[in-house]
């Protein structure tokens, strides 16, 4: 009787001490991965969190965009020869497509890349990019108001590095 106490409760003691080990070892691979993913897991959620405010009022968005793109560089207006209410939309599901794919960005790899090679030929330059990069943080800051707090600009600043490094990439070297 006393023996089978014993062993149940060293049984227990040696499950627990698996347990354990288990659950170090994901807390590291995590923090890992964490480490070497350009945008961390509080970033992806401040992503979601803020679009979540963008979406309901998307059009607007849109709208405030190009407003604002076409204020900061009007030289790149005669490259969009399309209605730019699609434009825009389009601009937005590519955007909700990527947010959607925080978790695996390289789903999201090739359709970036394909659309960063069709941008040359509508006459886009590499430079461009940072000019649409401040007018979509600067529509952002309008749409979040006091949402958008540093934390979540800098995780946008991050994601839409992600996003332009990948299209440049592609469509410019070599
Ligand atoms: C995050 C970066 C960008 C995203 C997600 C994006 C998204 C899109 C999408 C979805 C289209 C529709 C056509 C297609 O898929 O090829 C498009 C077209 C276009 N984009 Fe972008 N774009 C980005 C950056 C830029 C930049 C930096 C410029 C430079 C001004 C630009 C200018 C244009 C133009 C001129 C068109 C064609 C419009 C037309 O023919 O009327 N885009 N973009």
């Amino acid at each position: 009787m006393m023996y089978g106490v014993l062993f149940i409760v060293i049984l227990l003691a040696y499950l627990l001490l698996i347990q354990n080990k288990k659950n170090q070892a994901r807390y590291a691979r995590q923090y890992i991965e964490d480490e070497t993913a350009p945008l961390s897991a509080k970033q992806k959620q401040l992503i979601r969190d803020s679009w979540q405010r963008v979406l309901p009022v998307k059009e607007k968005a849109a709208e405030l965009f190009y407003g604002r793109l076409f204020e900061l560089d009007p030289g790149v207006k005669p490259l969009f020869k399309g209605k730019l209410d699609f434009q825009g939309d389009k601009l937005m599901m590519t955007l909700n497509v990527v947010v959607n794919s925080l978790d695996d960005l390289d789903a999201v790899e090739a359709m970036l890349q394909a659309m960063g090679k069709r941008h040359v030929i509508y006459g886009v330059e590499a430079t461009h990019y940072e000019t649409v990069g401040a007018a979509l943080l600067w529509v952002l800051q309008q749409t979040l108001g006091e949402y958008f707090t540093e934390e979540v600009e800098d995780a946008w600043v991050t994601a839409y590095g992600v996003i332009a490094t990948t299209m440049k990439e592609a469509a410019y070297s070599a």
